[in-house]
């Protein structure tokens, strides 16, 4: 019942969340703003380091959310706050683009059935971890860690989303690890746009 309601919440948000990007992003512009994001992300959004999560392949409306959320302090990161400080709206348009403009190929591990996904996620975040939502984001991939962290910081209230606030609230430790998991052994692929 709770997920039925969720889901019906998450229709809204995907409703709602077409006319929030009122600047159209320009990816060949976003390209370049990239090489700010290279070290940590990727150029093509495959994450370098641990603790960053991939962001190639994303819908738009999610990272460009996200981004708004870092630079006006409603999502807080000691690196992501600083990045986005120094980018306008346009910029943030035009990465959220490049990035994109990805494709995101997920393969769950040889042998594992995708009916043993979880349940309560898989509505919104696919069984192999590609959202079905243009303001969710792929799990497919990510490291445990990052996964982990941001469930933890939904339960603890450091992060704040309608729907993922109560997703997490009633998930014990192990539960978070467990999920992790699931979507970390996903194995992800990245494709850059045709050029
Ligand atoms: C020094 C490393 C670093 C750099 C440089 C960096 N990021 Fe990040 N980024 C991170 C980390 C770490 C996180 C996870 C933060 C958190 O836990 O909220 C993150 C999170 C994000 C997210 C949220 C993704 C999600 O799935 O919710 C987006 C979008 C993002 N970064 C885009 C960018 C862009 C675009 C740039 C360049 C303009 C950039 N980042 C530069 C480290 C970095
Ligand atoms: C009804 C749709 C829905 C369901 C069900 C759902 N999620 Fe989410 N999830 C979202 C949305 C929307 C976001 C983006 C939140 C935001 O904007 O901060 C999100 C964000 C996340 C993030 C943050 C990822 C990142 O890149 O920062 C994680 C991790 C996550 N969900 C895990 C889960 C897990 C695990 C489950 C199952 C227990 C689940 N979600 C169930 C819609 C859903």
């Amino acid at each position: 019942m709770r997920q039925a309601v969720a889901f019906i919440l998450g229709g809204l948000m995907l409703a709602g969340g077409f006319s929030l990007s009122a600047v159209a992003g320009d990816p060949a512009a976003g390209r370049k703003i990239a090489n700010m994001c290279r070290t940590c992300h990727g150029i093509d959004g495959y994450a370098a380091v641990p603790i960053a999560p991939h962001i190639g392949g994303e819908p738009q409306a999610y990272l460009e959310a996200q981004l708004m959320a870092y630079k006006t302090g409603a999502r807080e990161h000691e690196m992501m706050s600083v990045v986005t400080a120094s980018l306008s709206a346009q910029q943030i348009s035009d990465v959220a683009a490049w990035y994109a403009a990805h494709e995101a190929i997920a393969t769950l591990p040889a042998g594992i059935d995708p009916a043993n996904a979880p349940q309560g996620c898989v509505s919104c975040h696919g069984a192999d971890g590609i959202s079905l939502l243009l303001d969710a984001p792929n799990l497919a991939g990510e490291t445990n860690i990052y996964i982990d962290t941001q469930l933890k910081a939904f339960k603890r209230g450091k992060r704040y989303h309608v729907i993922m606030t109560a997703v997490a609230a009633n998930l014990s430790d192990e539960e978070i690890r467990a999920l992790a998991n699931w979507y970390a052994a996903v194995e992800l692929e990245i494709k850059p746009p045709a050029q």
